[in-house]
């Protein structure tokens, strides 16, 4: 039997990727590190809250129950599937969370709007960072925070240091490039003057360490396919590539086998700043 691009052995892709983002990249990366950015946001009963690129919205959801009845909270987002999904998970959510289609360049709310503003792992994705964070500013009122997490660079990453060279390798230059894209070659510097600039005062840049696990390379992989445009590319191979693929990836991430799967540490800036 001919493999379809959606479905060739053990690598069915039913979901579409912000379903799959939701399944499967949340709940092990996007939640912990949620938590972490909520934290250093010092969120309070009542505050206004907005979370910028929210994705399907694990720091929104997640912000909620802090602000309590008395506050509220927006996610926005350019991407309608991945609002779809938010949509779906917070359907009895108290307090409710509104989820808005927009631009982080180009913000859909009025001057001074909001007390918080969060952004997890998206500046590193919008066109342009610094009209980003000049947004962020603008809707911010006088004394609200903005907090932001970037992934460091890919050195950083080891899973993702593996990961896009076998991608590279087996499915091509651009499909390599695209799993380097979260981590780009920004430092801690670069951060706080894009956000200095912006007019933020008492901006503040730490180094967070975290990791990330998978039960199988082989899952780590088919995981984060499923999760991006290389869905399809990934699928599409013929299955004796794939398993070098994944073989490549298995050898390179040798030292972070363990009885539970595999482990990889995962390193982040987090900015956090006053308007
Ligand atoms: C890696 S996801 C992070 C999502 C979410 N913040 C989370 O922690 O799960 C990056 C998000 O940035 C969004 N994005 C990229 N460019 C954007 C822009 N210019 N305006 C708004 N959202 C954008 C994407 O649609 C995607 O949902």
């Amino acid at each position: 039997m001919t493999n379809s691009p959606h479905q060739s052995a053990g690598w069915q892709v039913e979901q579409s990727a912000s379903e799959a983002y939701e399944q499967y990249l949340v709940p092990p990366m996007f939640a912990p590190w949620a938590d972490r950015l909520i934290e250093t946001s010092d969120v309070r009963e009542g505050d206004r809250v907005l979370d910028v690129a929210c994705g399907t919205g694990i720091v929104a959801r997640r912000v909620a129950s802090r602000v309590s009845e008395s506050g509220s909270v927006v996610g926005v987002d350019v991407n309608e599937g991945m609002l779809a999904v938010a949509a779906a998970t917070t359907a009895d959510s108290h307090p409710s969370v509104e989820w808005r289609r927009g631009d982080a360049t180009d913000l859909p709310f009025s001057d001074e709007r909001f007390d918080v503003v969060c952004c997890q792992q998206a500046l590193q994705f919008v066109d342009d960072p610094v009209a980003a964070v000049r947004q962020m500013h603008r809707v911010l009122v006088p004394g609200g925070r903005m907090t932001s997490s970037v992934w460091r660079p890919l050195e950083f990453q080891p899973a993702y240091v593996a990961l896009a060279d076998a991608l590279a390798d087996h499915v091509g230059d651009e499909a390599g490039k695209m799993m380097r894209s979260p981590f780009p070659d920004w430092d801690g510097s670069d951060l706080r003057t894009l956000v200095q600039d912006a007019g933020f005062d008492d901006v503040s840049v730490t180094v967070e360490i975290g990791s990330v696990r998978y039960p199988s390379v082989e899952e780590f992989v088919r995981r984060e396919a499923a999760s991006s445009p290389l869905a399809e590319p990934i699928t599409a191979l013929e299955s004796g590539v794939r398993d070098e693929l994944v073989r490549e990836v298995e050898d390179a991430l040798a030292t972070y086998r363990d009885d539970d799967g595999i482990v990889s540490p995962m390193e982040s800036y987090v900015v956090v700043a006053d308007r």
